[in-house]
């Protein structure tokens, strides 16, 4: 139960249907349901998710091997093996880290397993209110503003359907962070994901029925477009499994990256 009461088991979320895709524990019949109804149109999504986080490892690695320390990951979802602090301070032992979730049930398994970890920290916050996560006692205690942070927003904009609000959340939320920053970004292709197909549709409706988050694929040129004022880390917007790939391409993936269905970017704020 919530403490307003409400069984929030009972709703699908985002955050549990993607902890469902990747084969971990935290997820409820709600859950897996709804994510099973995703899987019959895109049978690749479990395949996709593990995509998703096998970049934002590799992201995250070259962020704090360009000297980064401190890292903001905002719609960092349920804890699973490799999370952005374990590769942060196996790395650079120093690495701070702040994960920011909306679901209650991600920020509490965080909280959990960054037990006794001085560096790192997970606050609920809503990416449609910047200001309040830039505002957040954590955030001012961990992330030092007049140092580069690198900022994390890794498969969650696509819960952001509309544009501009979209493009504004990111502006806000990168505009204290000085140059040498690092954005580390990737998101649904609408590309793959094509908006027209019945396929998308019936996966769109439930996010927005079971979830309650309606949602948007954006196309290569959009996710560009998150990284103005900013320098791509070669290979610029990529299909997520051939962005710096380190070992074996998933087989359902070799030799057709668009099957991923993700966009993936890195960039250094100039
Ligand atoms: C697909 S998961 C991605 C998790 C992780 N970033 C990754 O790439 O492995 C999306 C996450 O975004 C979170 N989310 C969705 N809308 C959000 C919002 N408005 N503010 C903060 N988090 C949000 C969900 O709760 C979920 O945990």
């Amino acid at each position: 139960m919530s403490s307003s009461g409400q069984d929030i088991t009972r709703q699908a979320t985002p955050a549990r249907m993607y902890d469902y895709y990747l084969g971990g524990v935290h997820n409820f019949p709600a859950d897996r349901e709804a994510a099973e109804r995703v899987i019959a149109q895109f049978p690749l999504a479990r395949a996709a998710a593990q995509a998703n986080r096998a970049f934002l490892r590799r992201a995250v690695r070259h962020v704090v091997q360009a000297g980064v320390r401190q890292l903001l990951d905002v719609g960092s979802g349920i804890p699973t093996a490799g999370n952005v602090h374990e590769v942060a301070q196996g790395i650079a032992p120093e690495s701070r880290v702040v994960y920011v979730d909306i679901d209650p049930v991600a920020v509490a398994e965080s909280l959990e397993i960054l037990d006794g970890n001085p560096n790192a920290t997970a606050i609920r916050g809503d990416l449609l209110d910047p200001q309040a996560i830039l505002d957040h006692q954590a955030v001012r205690n961990l992330i030092d503003f007049d140092q580069p942070v690198g900022l994390v927003l890794a498969a969650v904009l696509h819960f952001v359907a509309d544009d501009a609000q979209a493009f504004d959340v990111v502006a806000q939320l990168l505009k204290p962070m000085p140059a040498g920053s690092y954005l580390v970004l990737s998101h649904g292709a609408a590309e793959t994901y094509m908006p027209d197909t019945d396929q998308a549709r019936v996966a769109g409706d439930v996010y927005k029925q079971r979830a309650a988050t309606a949602g948007a694929v954006r196309t290569r040129s959009d996710v560009a477009r998150f990284f103005t004022g900013f320098e791509l880390v070669d290979p610029g917007v990529a299909w997520v499994t051939e962005w710096h790939p380190d070992g074996e391409v998933q087989p359902e993936f070799a030799g057709h990256p668009e099957r991923c269905g993700i966009w993936g970017a890195v960039g250094r704020k100039l």
